[in-house]
């Protein structure tokens, strides 16, 4: 009887001639076939318009096909205000504030991967809400300099570290139906030269050290496109490098998603058709503040392409790889009627900037426990520096936000000890007054006339009535103080803040020194300064969340991501490799900074422990206001192969009197090699909360496979049959326990 119903149905739908829906609108087919459908209802001029920008920021879809826009937005920290169509400078919207997040270094310090997760859910909905399909960002390029102005939007020195972090804000991001864009691929560790940098690196180098954390994004966080760096790499632009781009993430990883240019990356269209390129944007601007305008239609993938198609310097098949890959971007997020509708400045995005902010946060040292601020003890606080006062989340290049508040570390604290304990300000210096960027403004006026001996004389007084010194210092994302486009030209702080710590120190022995940055600086007044703490560019709470580690509401468990060197001499890309390298021309006259990476896989920690140098703090690194007491190591089993999983137990107990969080981090060396090796690298971290007095049994799995080097000439990883020692700490300097296992 059904199917008697069921051939009228049919018939009746055949009479009235209901359309069926198209295969590319039918939410019920897969992507693929989706993909297929729409590929083949397009004309060769849709297909050549959907893979270059139309606008600053958007791609044009298939408007025929009610295929919609494909908008992009800036950045990994917050969703950038609007632009205008075609300019940099700001649309003017009334509506387009937002939750600036904590720069993604504050996120790795935490080493929590459950804070990389709300990061990228928050964030994502944030760029959900604002209709963007694509978030350019994480950046997870490696701290090889603490010279690089972007080290503080990206994730740190270690690959291993970053591959941890990554995945997950990669799958909070893309849960909203926004793409992550991880940038920027790959070896865009410098912003001096960003444009004609060539870094000379060996395949071990690059296999072990700059790409297991785009491995990680691509593979296991499954992100939906990649952005292309402006640098070359083996003599060829890395945003449509054949090695990078087809070999190795399309190729040897199988990643299905598409390559977008970095803004005005694009120089030519041969190269760049071949060279693995799916989007283009941005040409002819500097990525930045200028360029040439309404320029698309002579885009290299616009009609320079049509062209080459039509005369057939190009096959059309070539382009429909390109084309399959935008609208697989496009199925994935703009397209997927079933995406969540996101949400802006919540309290719960609120929650979520603080809660990572405090967990990033680093106690790098406290002699005589001088942190917590205890109001029994201290009556009156004096805070000094300008960086108490000055707000960080306008400035420092394309991640630079509307954040529709941010409260100062001054304010702060204010709102937090205010009924507690006298709070004094004093400027101490006047470093960078402007509060503009790209048509932001802070609106805050740090204009003083003030000369710099009447401000320090004012600092110091205020200082000595005192009874602790906080002095907030560190760099302000200004021009060559953490900022893209810029690197910094010395690792010392600016605005002579050294003698003003050294000033502050001679007038009160009680002084901790927060220091706001996203890199590392020198403190050659480490030891006469009982408290440092690191406190990053933390977004709207950045005062709430320093004020509530000050004060012990919360207990700081962050653990530095990268090593804190005392100066360049420590640092492997300078004391061995080249930086920046040395200018030469190519053959058709183009400036090329040739860089060798000399330094190979000696970057961070790694360069520290084999020539056995004493950085001003560890990778790895990071105090609390309680201890921890670590027990003896233990593995599972004492031997197996290289498919086998070890698994590392340490009891960590809480020995202090309050409770607190510590990173157990396991680091495994490889006792006898063919090849020189790291004398440890990090395999494992576990972030564990105990109360006084509790012990954990805390476990760490790491599987032999992973405990291999790369060889270059078999082009595979290899694991040495041995003898291999899991070495345990809370730092890479602060070893507490080893064990030793076998591979057969
Ligand atoms: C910039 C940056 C890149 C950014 C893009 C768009 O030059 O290099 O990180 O996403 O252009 O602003």
């Amino acid at each position: 009887m059904k199917k008697y119903f069921a051939s009228i149905l049919l018939a009746a739908a055949a009479m009235c001639g209901a359309a069926a829906t198209p295969v590319y609108l039918d939410d019920s087919k897969s992507i693929e076939e989706r993909v297929e459908d729409a590929l083949h209802r397009m004309t060769l001029r849709e297909k050549i318009n959907l893979i270059h920008a139309q606008s600053k920021f958007s791609a044009p879809g298939v408007p025929r096909l009610g295929i919609p826009e494909l908008w992009c937005t800036d950045g990994p920290m917050g969703v950038r205000p609007e632009v205008l169509w075609d300019e940099w400078e700001q649309a003017g919207w009334t509506n387009d504030s937002c939750t600036a997040f904590p720069s993604l270094t504050a996120l790795a310090a935490t080493w929590n991967p459950d804070m990389a997760q709300l990061y990228g859910k928050s964030i994502g909905e944030e760029a959900r809400y604002r209709n963007k399909s694509v978030l350019l960002g994480p950046g997870i390029n490696v701290y090889r300099t603490p010279l690089n102005g972007r080290n503080f939007e990206y994730m740190g020195e270690d690959p291993y570290l970053i591959s941890q972090m990554v995945v997950p804000y990669v799958k909070g991001v893309q849960s909203n139906g926004v793409s992550v864009c991880v940038k920027h691929f790959a070896l865009n560790n410098n912003e001096l030269n960003r444009h004609t940098s060539n870094p000379i690196v060996d395949d071990r180098t690059l296999y072990e050290i700059y790409l297991p954390g785009f491995k990680a994004a691509a593979q296991e966080g499954g992100a939906w496109s990649f952005m292309g760096g402006y640098n070359l790499f083996r003599g060829e632009h890395a945003s449509y490098n054949p090695i990078l781009m087809n070999d190795i993430l399309k190729g040897e990883w199988g990643w299905d998603g598409a390559v977008i240019s970095d803004w005005g990356a694009v120089h030519d269209t041969p190269t760049a058709v071949k060279g693995g390129l799916d989007m283009e944007f941005g040409s002819w601007t500097n990525g930045l503040t200028n360029g040439r305008s309404n320029a698309y239609d002579s885009y290299f993938f616009a009609d320079p392409y049509l062209k080459g198609i039509q005369d057939g310097t190009f096959t059309e098949e070539e382009l429909n790889d390109k084309v399959r890959r935008v609208l697989r971007l496009t199925f994935r997020t703009v397209m997927d009627r079933n995406r969540p509708f996101g949400s802006m400045n919540s309290d719960e995005h609120v929650a979520a900037c603080r809660e990572i902010g405090q967990e990033g946060i680093v106690l790098l040292q406290n002699k005589g426990d001088l942190l917590p601020i205890n109001p029994a003890k201290v009556k009156k606080v004096a805070v000094i520096g300008e960086n108490a006062i000055k707000m960080m989340t306008v400035g420092g290049g394309s991640s630079s936000l509307k954040a529709r508040y941010e409260v100062t570390p001054l304010d702060g604290l204010k709102s937090r000890l205010g009924d507690e304990v006298e709070i004094v300000y004093a400027r101490g210096y006047v470093g960078d007054t402007t509060g503009e960027y790209n048509g932001v403004i802070t609106g805050q006026d740090l204009t003083d006339p003030r000369s710099p001996e009447e401000l320090l004389a004012e600092a110091v007084k205020v200082a000595g009535d005192a009874d602790m010194v906080l002095f907030f210092g560190g760099l302000n994302k200004s021009n060559n103080q953490d900022a893209e486009d810029f690197d910094r030209v010395t690792m010392e702080l600016p605005y002579n803040q050294n003698a003003i710590i050294e000033a502050l120190a001679k007038a009160n022995s009680n002084l901790a020194v927060i220091n706001i940055s996203g890199t590392g600086v020198a403190m050659p007044w480490k030891d006469k300064v009982p408290a440092i703490m690191q406190a990053w560019y933390l977004g709207n709470e950045t005062g709430n969340s320093i004020a509530s580690v000050l004060a012990g509401d919360v207990n700081p468990s962050g653990k530095l991501p990268y090593t804190y060197y005392a100066s360049l001499d420590q640092v492997g890309a300078h004391k061995m490799g080249e930086y920046p390298g040395h200018r030469r021309l190519d053959d058709h006259g183009n400036e090329v900074w040739d860089m060798p990476y000399n330094e190979g896989i000696y970057v961070g920690y790694r360069f520290i422990d084999k020539n056995k140098l004493k950085p001003t703090f560890p990778f790895g690194h990071g105090l609390s206001y309680t201890k921890f007491k670590y027990g003896n190591a233990t593995v599972d089993r004492t031997e197996g192969t290289s498919d086998d999983v070890f698994t590392i137990t340490v009891p960590v107990t809480n020995v202090g009197k309050v409770k607190g969080k510590e990173v157990v981090q396991l680091y495994v060396n490889d006792v006898k090699s063919s090849v020189d090796r790291p004398v440890k690298e990090l395999k494992g971290f576990s972030k564990v909360e105990l109360a006084p007095g509790e012990t954990e049994q805390v476990s760490i799995t790491v599987k032999g496979s992973d405990l291999g080097y790369f060889d270059a000439d078999k082009h595979q990883w290899v694991v040495e049959p041995g003898v291999f020692e899991a070495l345990v700490g809370s730092s890479s300097a602060d070893i507490h326990t080893k064990a030793k296992f076998t591979i057969k």
